[in-house]
């Protein structure tokens, strides 16, 4: 069933498409797209081939012309050579970590995880799920779908950083936009209540809510579909021909932006974040990642008492199991972070330092309830003490904050060595789950800066 709704809009997609194509220049029937030098392949000469004739030193044939107007708009330019950078990077077998919808439909995207993994989220009439049955996998610059009763092959074509188009036999073109970092962003959208700066306060469960004036006693009543930018609200919910258009943006992962019909646009923030004094709580935790940071002044000056006590049973249980535990870094001020990335940074480049060492402001071990035991190195990685920790930790409390394979999520390189406290219960929730803390929350980890 699933998979035949995605076979249904993807030929839907295809065929709105058509109609509303500008008519360019079509590509040669046998030409590979960005192949400008016509050797069958699109590799790093054909833009060097683009880039001399887009400074006017070179001049190109007509089957170079064709097969270098990426974006089939009858010239070949900047945005085609954006493309063909992306080609080149699509053949490398890997796609850009992230969600793409298809544009127009707001039914189904896809998100790639930066392993070759891609996850199809069938999200058709606000029901979302996973398509099981159709398999997604790139393979150079090919996506292909396969399943019971679908078997496509699409070329992918960039036509800048945040858009490709999917060509289906050379001619019929889906274009993909980029969606933002998360997998699932849309659904946070269906569960929830967010508090909108014009002191309106949506209560959305499924596709039904409603919305009041903060402090009114009356509420209204709405449903709402979701298209790939916007909310179609029906507050008369009996009439769902009704509908007054909201356009959503994103703003990070804790706001979005609605704009309505009318140009007046409302910010929503969920009503489970919350900044107190600078720092940030999201359901009540705290949190320090790439995203939210902590004032330069926030010191508890030491392990809090209750991840302390924590740590200490956790301690005792594993001498019991013949196990030596110790914390080798635990809290750690802004200064002091400061000067370590900072030696990080002198040493191993700004890049790479950021992979593995958080910026003043931004580490986990500002906040108290972070330690790292024994070693903080890979050497400690699969040591009986790493088994023993990832194995026990949620049961003292305590999570593997920065998860292998995980690092595109938590903005970090696995580490076995760190853990953070988070009470038995939600520890222990957040562990069963398999997801990172991001995940858990609904949140992002990337530096603004
Ligand atoms: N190593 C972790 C990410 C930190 O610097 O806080
Ligand atoms: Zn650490």
């Amino acid at each position: 069933m699933k998979n035949r709704m995605m076979k249904k809009f993807l030929c839907t997609a295809a065929a709105a498409l058509t109609a509303a194509m500008p008519v360019g220049t079509a590509h040669a029937a046998d030409a590979v797209v960005g192949d400008m030098n016509g050797d069958g392949s699109v590799t790093i000469s054909d833009s060097v081939i683009m880039r001399r004739y887009l400074h006017g030193v070179l001049d190109i044939d007509s089957d170079s012309f064709l097969a270098g107007d990426i974006n089939n708009d009858g010239s070949v330019d900047s945005l085609d050579l954006a493309g063909l950078k992306y080609i080149i990077f699509s053949n490398s077998g890997r796609m850009p970590v992230g969600a793409w919808a298809i544009l127009g439909t707001g039914e189904d995207y896809f998100y790639f995880d930066g392993d070759g993994n891609v996850t199809v989220t069938h999200t058709y009439n606000t029901t979302a799920g996973t398509v099981t049955e159709n398999k997604v996998t790139v393979e150079g610059n090919k996506l292909i779908i396969t399943g019971e009763d679908e078997n496509r092959e699409y070329t992918i074509s960039w036509v800048n950083s945040k858009r490709f188009d999917m060509i289906e036999n050379g001619r019929k073109r889906i274009p993909v936009v980029y969606y933002g970092s998360q997998p699932l962003v849309y659904d946070r959208l269906l569960n929830g209540t967010w508090i909108s700066d014009s002191g309106r306060e949506y209560d959305i469960t499924g596709i039904n809510g409603y919305y009041s004036e903060l402090g009114a006693e009356t509420t209204e009543n709405f449903s709402y579909e979701k298209d790939l930018n916007k909310l179609i609200f029906h507050f008369d919910s009996e009439n769902l021909n009704d509908g007054v258009n909201a356009y959503i943006t994103a703003v990070d992962s804790m706001h979005i932006d609605l704009t309505w019909e009318d140009g007046t646009v409302e910010r929503l923030t969920s009503r489970n974040y919350e900044v107190i004094d600078g720092v940030t709580y999201i359901n009540g935790i705290l949190i320090a990642n790439k995203t939210y940071s902590l004032p330069s002044d926030y010191a508890p000056n030491g392990i809090l008492p209750e991840a302390q006590a924590a740590f200490n049973e956790m301690q005792a249980a594993a001498r019991r199991d013949g196990l030596s535990l110790e914390i080798c870094s635990g809290y750690r001020s802004y200064a002091y972070q400061r000067d370590l990335y900072n030696s990080y940074v002198n040493r191993d480049g700004k890049a790479k330092a950021d992979t593995y060492s958080a910026r003043p402001g931004h580490s986990e071990h500002q906040t108290g309830l972070a330690m790292d035991i024994n070693w903080a190195g890979d050497a400690f990685n699969n040591t009986p003490e790493a088994k023993w920790i990832a194995a026990h930790c949620a049961e003292y409390g305590f999570i593997i904050r920065y998860p292998q394979g995980k690092q595109d999520i938590t903005g970090y390189k696995y580490e076995s060595w760190h853990v953070r406290y988070l009470g038995k219960e939600l520890a222990g929730e957040v562990t069963d789950s398999g997801l990172t803390l991001e995940e858990f929350l609904g949140i992002d980890s990337v530096y603004k800066y």
